[in-house]
């Protein structure tokens, strides 16, 4: 069993708590861990520790914490197969970020999107950890000797970044990292806002119409479905002058396993009222069980504590020795 386990090929990643966890999170990262778990040794974590790079609330953050990782076992990541756990229980990361930071140029980091994104929305608090953000996310990646980071497509840039990082370690210190792999799934990487198709669905969505929470009832799902923009004309098909269809037609085939082509043709000839009533139902009845196992977790935090505390420990063995390995690396007297 232990040998089959080493033999298998690495998995991590992680989801800020930075808010609850929305249907893009789960259709672009969640859904794909769970399949993943057979085939891979998997690492999910809360990535609390990149959530501060926004001034948050400590008792929210805590307790938002929680709720991400009871989501995770709620939307299927079995303890008994992945390892769960927080990312700040493991202080490798922050240690690893630092010998990382001194192997990153300003300048890659100056164009990372998403922290110019960030800056711009937080513009009284564009703090340091802001910037050096991705650095902590090649860690978190590169600690576990990751093979591969299933993610939504907003974080290739991120995963890229860890690339060039790890290459130019490699290459100045002698081979230490594996080299990370982004996997995307077929559909459902880029799951749009329902009322501004053009930006992506995100927790921290000014306007509630435009995202739905995993964790929301049928029937609020259903009716954010209703309200969903949708395009001028009333054919249902994917192009690129129907942003709002096509968003639907994908969370649809995201979620049922649809091709485009079988959910084009399912909607052919019904008008937009009807197919945005299937796809508020499909989505309700996918989410309908977890909901269900996170009222279930919500009721066994001794249980959820002991997952997360075994986790932490498992991390923390496995990345002791890949911190060790680059402290003799860049010359740090042993101990
Ligand atoms: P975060 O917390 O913003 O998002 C978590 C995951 O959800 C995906 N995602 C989406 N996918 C499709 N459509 C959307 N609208 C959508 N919104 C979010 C994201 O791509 C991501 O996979 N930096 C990361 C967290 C992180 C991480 C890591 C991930 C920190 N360290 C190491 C992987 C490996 C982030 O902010 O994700």
């Amino acid at each position: 069993m232990e040998q089959q386990a080493e033999t298998k090929k690495r998995i991590f990643s992680g989801m800020q708590p930075s808010g609850e966890l929305t249907l893009g999170n789960y259709l672009g990262a969640l859904k794909n861990w769970i399949k993943l778990q057979d085939d891979y040794d998997c690492m999910y974590s809360v990535m609390n520790m990149h959530a501060i790079t926004v001034r948050q609330d400590p008792a929210e953050l805590k307790k938002r914490s929680m709720e991400v990782l009871m989501q995770y076992m709620a939307c299927g990541v079995d303890p008994e197969k992945s390892i769960l756990f927080f990312q700040s229980h493991v202080s490798a990361h922050a240690e690893l970020a630092w010998i990382l930071s001194c192997n990153t140029q300003m300048g890659e980091l100056s164009r990372m999107t998403q922290f110019k994104d960030k800056s711009k929305k937080h513009a009284d608090n564009i703090n340091a950890g802001l910037f050096t953000y991705p650095v902590l996310m090649a860690a978190d990646i590169l600690l576990y000797q990751t093979d591969l980071v299933p993610v939504g497509h907003d974080q290739l840039q991120h995963i890229e970044l860890t690339r060039d990082i790890a290459t130019r370690f490699n290459h100045h210190y002698g081979e230490t990292f594996t080299m990370p792999e982004p996997y995307i799934g077929k559909a459902g990487a880029r799951v749009m806002s329902l009322q501004s198709p053009e930006n992506k669905m995100s927790k921290s969505d000014p306007n509630p119409n435009g995202y739905v929470w995993i964790l929301d009832p049928e029937e609020v799902i259903i009716k954010q479905f209703k309200r969903a923009v949708t395009d001028s004309g009333n054919e249902v098909v994917a192009r690129e002058d129907k942003p709002g269809v096509t968003n639907l037609l994908t969370i649809y085939c995201a979620v049922t396993g649809k091709t485009m082509e079988e959910a084009e043709k399912e909607f052919a000839g019904q008008g937009y009222g009807t197919f945005k009533q299937a796809v508020g139902e499909a989505v309700a009845a996918e989410l309908a069980p977890v909901r269900e196992r996170f009222s279930q977790l919500s009721k066994d935090k001794a249980y959820v504590e002991e997952v997360y505390k075994k986790g932490a420990e498992q991390a923390a063995r496995i990345a002791a020795k890949t911190l060790r390995k680059v402290y003799k690396k860049v010359g740090f007297v042993a101990w």
